[in-house]
């Protein structure tokens, strides 16, 4: 897939799907699968290193992983998640960001939000790189949003999201992810922009989805928003494969004869 292979499905009506991921070993099941595109989210922060936000990621742990992912999956297009506050900094800072990520292996980049740096938007897409938008529910706006809160429910607010979804497109994003908003708003800011929406917990009038990989996976049990539909058990088969691997070294069971070097 490339940036003209998303524009097409938007045409023709066809849905793309979205998961993040952080890792090499995990990005080598991604490159096997269907999936269009990886986003290796600046939501690493939270589910590889354990912090209770996004913000802690920086662009030396987002580069980090993007690496990793690109050496896993070579034959996907690779989405890096530009971390809070390199895209507040002015054009020189965000774009060392930019040269940071397309080095270790991106193709694209993403960036929450417009408001104060639509003209970085427009830069980096003029430099030929493309990029992602994010509206709706921002991560990296957590505090100043109050909490991880559904955005968009009054007409005001869905009509100040449609109209960020347009600058967006027009300053030069390939497609727009957007979180956290009733299918309502989702489905206008749909209709309004040509680029792909790619949505996560906004319904189902969108373009495409993206979920995180661990929470698709059931890999992490601590928190389940409603907009996550859990695939499989991941964790539970871990923890089941560590506990049998415990049981049987315990019980004499491993290693068998088989498994021994004579
Ligand atoms: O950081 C992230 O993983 C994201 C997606 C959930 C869209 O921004």
């Amino acid at each position: 897939m490339n940036v003209h292979d998303f524009a097409a499905a938007k045409r023709d009506g066809r849905k793309l799907t979205f998961t993040t991921c952080y890792d090499w070993w995990s990005a080598r099941i991604l490159n096997e699968s269907s999936v269009d595109g990886i986003l290796v989210g600046d939501s690493a922060a939270m589910v590889m290193h354990g912090h209770l936000t996004t913000l802690p990621a920086t662009p030396e742990m987002m580069s980090f992983h993007i690496a990793a992912v690109a050496r896993g999956a070579p034959d996907k297009f690779l989405i890096g998640d530009m971390p809070f506050p390199w895209h507040r900094k002015g054009i020189p800072a965000a774009m060392d960001v930019v040269d940071a990520f397309l080095t270790a292996g991106a193709h694209a980049v993403k960036l929450e939000g417009i408001e104060g740096h639509e003209e970085i938007v427009r830069h980096i897409a003029g430099s030929g790189v493309p990029v992602m938008g994010h509206v709706g529910l921002t991560p990296q706006s957590v505090n100043a949003l109050g909490g991880y809160r559904v955005q968009g429910r009054s007409e005001d607010a869905a009509e100040r999201l449609v109209e960020e979804s347009r600058r967006l497109e027009q300053a030069g994003c390939f497609s727009l992810v957007v979180e956290g908003v009733t299918s309502g708003t989702a489905a206008a800011i749909t209709r309004a922009v040509s680029i792909p929406t790619i949505g996560i917990g906004a319904g189902i009038e969108v373009d495409g989805q993206v979920l995180v990989l661990h929470d698709l996976a059931g890999l992490q049990r601590e928190v389940k928003p409603k907009f996550v539909r859990v695939f499989a058990d991941g964790y539970g088969m871990l923890l089941k494969a560590v506990e049998d691997f415990d049981r049987s070294v315990k019980d004499g069971s491993f290693p068998s004869e088989d498994e021994t070097y004579e």
